[in-house]
């Protein structure tokens, strides 16, 4: 029944689907860097379970009330700079390596895929351990805000505009150059590898349909089917990420020192 439902699969058929398309292009959310300890955003567990995102994420939030803002920011945005990537992370920056991943387009803003190894990577919500001024876009650090150096809520010393985490928030245009390089990936990709994401929020949650309409297979790792798992998933892993991606990997790696 369940088996029906959601298209459940396992690493060794999946292993061998990358290695007959040859190359995939990566889609990652929150779920792939809880193993890191950083909580993600609508689990049980996550951050807007016990936070009102609309009163700590959205850019009139920031505007209306800069000091609980930017509170919230030192509490979620301070432990990422010492987060370290995870078997997820370790087994997608290998896979690229070997040429198999072509690119990770990530919802993340913990620079774990980065620290991992991974290359071409696609922040669509930006960076948090950048920060720039709002007014003059000079750049500043996620330490720069911690610190407390220009002052708390951080002032920009030139232009004395608010020094912002370098972060897309609610209600803010993602970058151009991202969304673009992402949407042409997915619609170039032949297989999607969707690894802890709800897929609500767009416009990422748009891009494996967009992949999937032009003839990728898609791929979907979550500790629990998703909105996307029944409508355009083909083959669904289920489990943790950090677990499943290193056996994966393994299976490959094999695959491709056996041939
Ligand atoms: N392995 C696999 N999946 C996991 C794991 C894990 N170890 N841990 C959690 N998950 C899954 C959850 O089941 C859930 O489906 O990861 C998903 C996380 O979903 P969200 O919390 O909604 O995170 P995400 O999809 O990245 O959110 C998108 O929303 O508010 C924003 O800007 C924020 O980038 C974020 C965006």
């Amino acid at each position: 029944m369940w088996m029906n439902l959601f298209n459940l699969s396992d690493t060794t058929e999946v292993a061998k689907k990358i290695l007959q398309r040859g190359e995939m292009v990566v889609l990652t959310g929150a779920g792939v860097s809880t193993e890191s300890g950083i909580p993600d955003f609508r689990s049980p567990d996550g951050i807007w379970n016990k936070y009102d995102f609309t009163e700590f994420a959205t850019i009139d939030a920031l505007l209306r009330n800069p000091v609980k803002v930017f509170g919230f920011f030192k509490e979620f945005l301070g432990p990422l700079k010492s987060a370290a990537p995870n078997k997820a992370h370790k087994a997608l920056a290998r896979l690229e390596e070997v040429g198999l991943v072509k690119a990770v387009i990530t919802q993340n803003i913990d620079n774990l895929h980065q620290k991992a190894g991974s290359k071409n990577v696609i922040e669509l919500h930006g960076n948090a351990l950048n920060a720039r001024c709002m007014g003059c876009h000079k750049p500043y650090t996620l330490d720069d805000i911690e610190n407390e150096r220009y002052g708390f809520p951080p002032v920009c010393p030139d232009c004395k505009k608010l020094i912002k985490p370098d972060v897309v928030l609610f209600g803010e245009r993602l970058p151009d150059a991202a969304i673009k390089t992402a949407c042409q990936l997915s619609m170039d990709s032949k297989l999607m590898l969707v690894i802890g994401t709800s897929g609500t929020v767009a416009p990422a949650s748009g891009l494996p349909h967009l992949a999937k309409k032009a003839g990728a297979d898609i791929v979907e790792i979550n500790v629990e089917p998703t909105i996307i798992t029944k409508t355009t998933t083909d083959f669904f892993l289920q489990g943790k990420a950090g677990e499943i991606m290193s056996e994966l990997c393994e299976k490959i790696l094999n695959e491709i020192s056996v041939g």
